[in-house]
């Protein structure tokens, strides 16, 4: 995920809204009146760093059509300059924006200011699961370490790179596990972690569960060959049996990803495969002698 932590950052001219650059059209809009769909939204943002913060409320205009990330650039450009916040893409790609409104974890770019009511006062909070660094940015490092913790695809022995060959079929389900922008939603909303710290260091979090899924399930993975076991890796060095498929990161996901349904619980059934049906166990036994 690339990010700036530039808090003046300028928007640029490619909002799905069509909201456009803010620094410029604020003072413009100023000028002349504002168009009649305009209003004023009660905005509570958190303000503060690793030493502590406060929620501070603001009134910001707000126009047909924007999202979030608009009203917080309209923030920065009228009320608070020196206001943090991480974005990128303003399109729900790049991962950046991620924060808490209302206490959910959303994409400040992707939540449209159409779905609050014009009276209600929407707070804006830093992600809940990682350290503060300042205002709404977060310091996610937590997700770069349990990403280097997965070891990655093992190519299959006597085949060329550019000479995979793999069935549609086979790789459908991880292909929908591709489509992960990054955001980290699921992993700052996973109880696990979430509210247990001391959960960090033996839990890998939803998104990179379904890593260690998606390269179990890949039908050219030869990690089982080298002697590396994804299944019981999954269980006893990424803290699968934490999971109580409760679902909640599934239900923030911005791609839609069944992270629980295709990810995690396929995985805990393969796990539970291999340590508990008889079959599969004398199955794996022969095979390793053969092999071995
Ligand atoms: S389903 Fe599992 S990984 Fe997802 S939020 Fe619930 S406990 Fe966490
Ligand atoms: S799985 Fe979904 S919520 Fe989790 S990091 Fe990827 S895109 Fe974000
Ligand atoms: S700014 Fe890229 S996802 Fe929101």
């Amino acid at each position: 995920m690339s990010a700036s932590t530039t808090p003046t950052q300028s928007t640029p001219d490619s909002s799905p809204t069509g909201a456009g650059d803010v620094a410029s059209t604020v003072p413009a809009q100023a000028a002349s009146a504002a168009p009649a769909t305009s209003y004023e939204a009660k905005f509570r943002v958190w303000r503060g760093d690793a030493e502590g913060g406060d929620l501070k409320d603001f009134a910001v205009e707000v126009n047909e059509g924007e999202v979030v990330l608009d009203i917080i650039h309209r923030l920065q450009a009228t009320q608070a300059s020196d206001l943090a916040v991480r974005w990128n893409c303003k399109a729900g790609k790049c991962g950046s924006c991620s924060a808490e409104i209302n206490g959910r974890p959303r994409l400040l770019c992707m939540t449209r200011m159409s779905t609050f009511t014009r009276e209600e006062t929407i707070t804006v909070t830093p992600l809940r699961a990682f350290p503060v660094v300042r205002d709404l940015v977060t310091n996610v490092n937590f997700n770069y370490q349990k990403a280097r913790e997965v070891p990655a695809f093992v190519p299959p022995p006597g085949v060329a790179a550019g000479e995979y060959r793999m069935q549609q079929v086979d790789v459908e389900r991880s292909q929908e596990f591709r489509k992960c922008i990054e955001c980290f939603l699921c992993q700052d909303t996973c109880h696990v972690v979430r509210d247990h710290e001391e959960n960090k260091t033996s839990f890998a979090g939803p998104r990179f569960l379904m890593r260690v899924a998606e390269l179990d399930m890949h039908p050219l993975d030869a990690a089982e060959e080298t002697g590396l076991d994804r299944q019981t890796t999954a269980q006893d060095e990424h803290g699968l049996g934490y999971c109580n498929i409760t679902k909640c990161c599934t239900e923030v996901c911005p791609e839609g990803i069944k992270i629980t349904d295709n990810a995690l619980i396929p995985l805990k059934e393969r796990v539970a495969d291999k340590k508990y049906d008889p079959l599969v166990w004398l199955g794996n036994k022969i095979r390793r002698r053969t092999t071995g």
